[in-house]
């Protein structure tokens, strides 16, 4: 079984199994057709969302692809099955969520995982070695920095913080043995915004692979593999999620190469999620595209009010025109999300105030889900970069618009600020 699976996993992918029926798989759990019906076929993102993976189940119609909670699967003789043998190689559920993702940022593979960061130690277990170098943000969340810090340093390797908005910057601090550029655009908790086209030919040009983290645009407002990147990270847990009910990650990529040795990796190492988990992602994923528009109308409505308020110093959005990345932004992006940072004029206490004088928004880590939230990211998402590079100013407020009443929102708030 060791052997087989190690095979298994090195040599394909489950939706390599699945889009080309090996086995029995193809027939008797997709049907004939293969995710690559959906994904090759023209669809819109929507459509995508929706169908790409999850073709009803051939062996009783459920039109919701099932929650195979299994950890093993019969073999009718050694080594003769229907293209699964043990969960933490293959499920069939994480397979159908696998496949949605892979379609939906337009990769070859999708790989989901327990965590975001379950997803990013496998990257970077699998494209860095001792002794290299990675280039990272001197913005980003703060447990991707932690990870780059705190774990990847002490096996021997290093990284530079810069900033990933100065191109020259990145340049300069590539090095002969930098094997991966680190992306976050937009970033948490400053919202800046990188040029993924200009990064991935840096990156090409030394060598190296480019890895974005597009947790806050979701692939609804942002493709990074069509601008050059070579992977795609997710914390699943924030807008594909989307209900605030679920941890997770994810990883494609285009280039199969690639793919393959993130999946071996993925069982090697084991951080997969389970059958109930892959399937809240899916679910959450199916309405991706109608609540991204509502989180961007809501956070357009909310930086209007924020722009204009007395108690409020500045506000970090890329979809404002005096925002440094803006016309970055509106480039490679199709909305400018649903997160929004502000700094406020009456210092830290004023922060922690509004932080603790809001009702509609949830005063919690975490974002993309429905409901608002509220945080200080100084002393929450963001301690573990105190003292770093990354440090984040006292005085500032994250918001993740949520998806209610637009008014309501803007009334909580409004009372919030006039408190402080
Ligand atoms: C941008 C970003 N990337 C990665 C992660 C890590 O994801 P997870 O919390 O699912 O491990 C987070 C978590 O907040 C995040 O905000």
């Amino acid at each position: 079984m060791e052997h087989s699976q190690e095979q298994a996993s090195q040599d394909t992918t489950p939706q390599d199994i699945a889009a080309a029926g090996s086995a029995d798989f193809g027939s008797e759990v997709h049907g004939d057709t293969g995710p690559d019906r959906w994904a090759g076929g023209g669809y819109g993102f929507e459509t995508l969302a929706i169908h790409a993976g999850q073709d009803p189940d051939p062996t009783t119609g459920a039109v919701v692809v099932p929650i195979y909670q299994t950890s093993t699967y019969v073999q009718s003789e050694v080594g003769q099955h229907k293209g699964y043998e043990y969960s933490r190689s293959g499920n069939p559920t994480r397979t159908a969520l696998e496949t949605c993702l892979a379609a939906l940022e337009g990769g070859r593979t999708g790989l989901a995982f327990a965590s975001g960061l379950a997803a990013e130690d496998c990257l970077l277990r699998t494209v860095t070695s001792p002794g290299g170098h990675v280039v990272i943000p001197d913005d980003a969340y703060g447990g991707t920095y932690r990870l780059f810090s705190r774990v990847l340093e002490r096996w021997g390797v290093a990284h530079t913080p810069v900033s990933l908005s100065d191109l020259d910057a990145v340049r300069a601090a590539m090095r002969p043995e930098t094997s991966l550029i680190w992306c976050e655009t937009p970033t948490n908790p400053l919202l800046g915004i990188a040029d993924i086209a200009g990064l991935a030919a840096i990156a090409r040009d030394g060598g190296a692979r480019l890895a974005v983290d597009n947790t806050f645009a979701s692939p609804y407002l942002q493709q990074p593999l069509a601008l050059g990147a070579d992977v795609v990270v997710h914390s699943t847990t924030k807008y594909l999620g989307g209900h605030s009910d679920v941890v997770g990650g994810a990883l494609v990529t285009a280039d199969a190469t690639l793919g393959e040795e993130l999946a071996y990796h993925q069982n090697a190492m084991g951080g997969v999620p389970g059958a109930f988990d892959s399937w809240l992602v899916m679910r959450g994923a199916k309405t991706l595209g109608v609540r991204m528009d509502r989180h961007c109308e809501n956070a357009a409505r909310v930086v209007d009010l924020l722009t204009g308020h007395p108690a409020v110093g500045s506000v970090l959005y890329p979809g404002l025109p005096e925002h440094p990345g803006h016309d970055i932004a509106a480039k490679q992006m199709s909305g400018f999300g649903g997160m929004v940072s502000f700094r406020l004029v009456g210092g830290e206490q004023a922060a922690l105030d509004v932080c603790r004088s809001t009702k509609v928004f949830i005063l919690g880590e975490s974002l993309g889900g429905v409901e608002s939230l509220i945080e200080h990211p100084g002393r929450m998402t963001h301690a573990s970069v105190a003292g770093s590079q990354l440090e984040v100013p006292s005085d500032l407020v994250r918001l993740s618009v949520g998806i209610e009443t637009a008014d309501d929102l803007l009334a909580d708030l409004d009372r919030a600020l006039g408190s402080v």
